[in-house]
């Protein structure tokens, strides 16, 4: 099953996904660690433990290409990390349609995300998919620092990491989000 439909996207891809289950934990603590720090995310002021949170996990030849956490509160959605391992191939797309139908599922009315300023490929790649930015939150990464004090100074491409962007996906494409499961 081909979940690559819902919201018009013109390219097709092997990627399929499956729910984060505990067997994943390890790989993800070891990815989250190597990329970010450790496994503890901060968004908005919060920080979250992501081995705690529900996710999906993409794949590709039967290989994890992939993972994507959220939680779901207050009749919302958040995309709280997105990660590809082999970029390119559809793997994050499949990734935030599979959130975007939880959050559906889950009664979110909206789903959104927090990138930083030097993550320029993340905000191209959530924009592409129809994300919008909707607020910018400056100099809310010394806060996030205060919580988790290994977030760097100088971010991707060298530049100095400083602001939270916050997009959403209009809830025209929420709507248009795949109801089946993710499971493929
Ligand atoms: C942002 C990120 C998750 C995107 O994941 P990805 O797996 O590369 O995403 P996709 O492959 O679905 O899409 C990326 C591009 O590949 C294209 N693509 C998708 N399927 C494809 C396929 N089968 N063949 C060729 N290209 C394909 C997409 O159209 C897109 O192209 P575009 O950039 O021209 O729009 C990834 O770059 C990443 O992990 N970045 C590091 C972690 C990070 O910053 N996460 C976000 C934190 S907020």
């Amino acid at each position: 099953m081909d979940l690559m439909t819902s919201l018009d996207h013109d390219r097709k891809s092997h990627a399929t996904v499956r729910p984060l289950t505990a067997e994943d934990i390890p790989w993800t603590r070891e990815l989250f660690t190597e990329r970010w720090g450790g496994v503890v995310s901060v968004s908005r002021g919060v920080a979250h433990d992501t081995t705690a949170l529900p996710g999906f996990v993409a794949l590709l030849d039967g290989e994890r290409a992939g993972v994507a956490t959220y939680r779901i509160a207050g009749g919302e959605c958040e995309l709280v990390t997105l990660d590809s391992v082999r970029e390119g191939a559809g793997a994050g797309t499949a990734l935030v349609d599979a959130v975007a139908g939880a959050a559906r599922a889950g009664g979110a009315a909206r789903l959104w995300l927090v990138t930083t300023n030097d993550n320029l490929r993340a905000l191209r790649f959530y924009q592409r998919y129809g994300f919008d930015l909707v607020a910018v939150h400056r100099d809310a990464v010394a806060r996030s620092r205060e919580l988790k004090p290994s977030i760097p100074e100088i971010g991707l491409d060298g530049i100095p990491l400083r602001h939270e962007l916050e997009l959403e996906l209009p809830s025209r494409l929420l709507r248009l989000s795949p109801t089946r499961s993710p499971e493929c």
